[in-house]
């Protein structure tokens, strides 16, 4: 039943030459930031958080490519098909750019904006940007298999760290983009924080293509994060597996139970871990001793909701010019093309040049 190719050998399946990835998180290419401070910080605050980039194990991953294609979450399927329709109107706004992919994990839907730089004749020069280094590197392989022009230069790490360590470019001109609604972990501070970074690590007149979800009626948000088949759910508990197998931890799963619901008034998903008892945890490797009462809860993720108005003001105050704006016909999410205008939270050099891959 299988038809044997004659393969070709291991190193040039992998494509070598037209791949690298750079791991920020590894201390000796940079002062790391995944020492664990930041679960430390949230999980002694008075309302317990834990920052939402530890969803985002290759197992958390894994789930959340399941999310995408659940029949109640429908953000995937409505940004894909704007971006089917749309994706050769930005090649051609923006011509040939290097592409800069905030959160890459699978890219799935970066596939829909290839195909139409390459259908334009542009070869095709892309950096995934993931904390997921597995995930990262899957998808970076399937890629180069699939798109013989592309050139990847991966960078594992958080949006942060990846936007200030990005290699200098072999194209003039640069697009960021930010799909999925992602943004929507943020709360508005870290939001402009975001911007700011995007807009330094750009040139003027470079773009930034941004995938929001909008705000739209409880009973299409809800179940979009409390699927029927439980894969959600999945998906946070995974999380203290993650923490418990990262800092040596001893979360029990079983101890928790996943809640979310939309916060109307401050139009966000708020998505909790629930402890069902009174309980002490331990994660050895940050020297850290938690306490739970019964009903306490660890907010583990916000997904704010847009409001298109408010947004393009934000991006205004940011030096971001919007140049499109497109949606679905329900207009349930919302695609932004954006080009960098100025340049305003920085006083650094409006692009960092770093030697990374040399
Ligand atoms: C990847 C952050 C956009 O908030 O909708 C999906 C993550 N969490 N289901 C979202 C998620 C639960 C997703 N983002």
């Amino acid at each position: 039943m299988s038809i044997s190719f004659p393969t070709a050998n291991q190193e040039s399946a992998t494509y070598p030459e037209r791949l690298q990835i750079k791991h920020l998180s590894d201390p000796n290419v940079t002062a790391s930031t995944n020492d664990g401070s930041d679960v430390i910080a949230g999980l002694t605050q008075e309302q317990k958080t834990i920052p939402c980039h530890y969803l985002y194990d290759d197992r958390g991953s894994e789930i959340f490519e399941q999310i995408c294609e659940l029949p109640e979450y429908y953000p995937t399927r409505t940004e894909a098909k704007i971006l089917r329709e749309n994706g050769s109107a930005i090649a051609q706004t923006t011509g040939n750019c290097e592409l800069i992919e905030l959160g890459s994990g699978s890219s799935a839907k970066t596939r829909l904006l290839f195909d139409a730089y390459q259908s334009l004749g542009y070869p095709l020069h892309y950096i995934p940007i993931d904390v997921s280094a597995g995930m990262l590197e899957a998808s970076a392989k399937e890629l180069l298999r699939e798109y013989p022009t592309l050139q990847i230069r991966g960078l594992v790490g958080t949006y942060e760290q990846a936007l200030q360590h990005l290699p200098s470019s072999p194209l003039p001109k640069r697009m960021v983009f930010f799909l999925g609604s992602s943004l929507g972990n943020f709360a508005p501070k870290q939001c402009q924080e975001i911007f700011q970074e995007v807009t330094n690590a750009l040139n003027l007149e470079d773009y930034f293509l941004l995938g929001l979800d909008l705000q739209k009626s409880k009973d299409i948000l809800e179940p979009a994060y409390n699927d029927s088949q439980g894969v959600t759910a999945e998906f946070n508990y995974n999380l203290l597996d993650h923490l418990n197998r990262r800092f040596d931890g001893n979360f029990n799963r079983q101890n928790f139970q996943h809640w979310t619901f939309y916060n109307s008034e401050l139009g966000q998903i708020e998505t909790y871990l629930r402890s069902t008892q009174p309980q002490t945890v331990q994660l050895k490797a940050l020297d850290l001793t938690v306490e739970f009462g019964e009903g306490e809860t660890i907010r583990t993720e916000i997904s704010r909701k847009f409001n298109l108005q408010q947004m393009e003001q934000e991006l205004a105050q940011e030096g971001l010019k919007i140049l499109n704006t497109w949606t679905d016909p329900e207009d349930w999410f919302a695609l932004l093309l954006c080009q960098v205008k100025q340049n305003i939270g920085s006083s650094r050099p409006s692009r960092a040049i770093h030697n990374f891959y040399r």
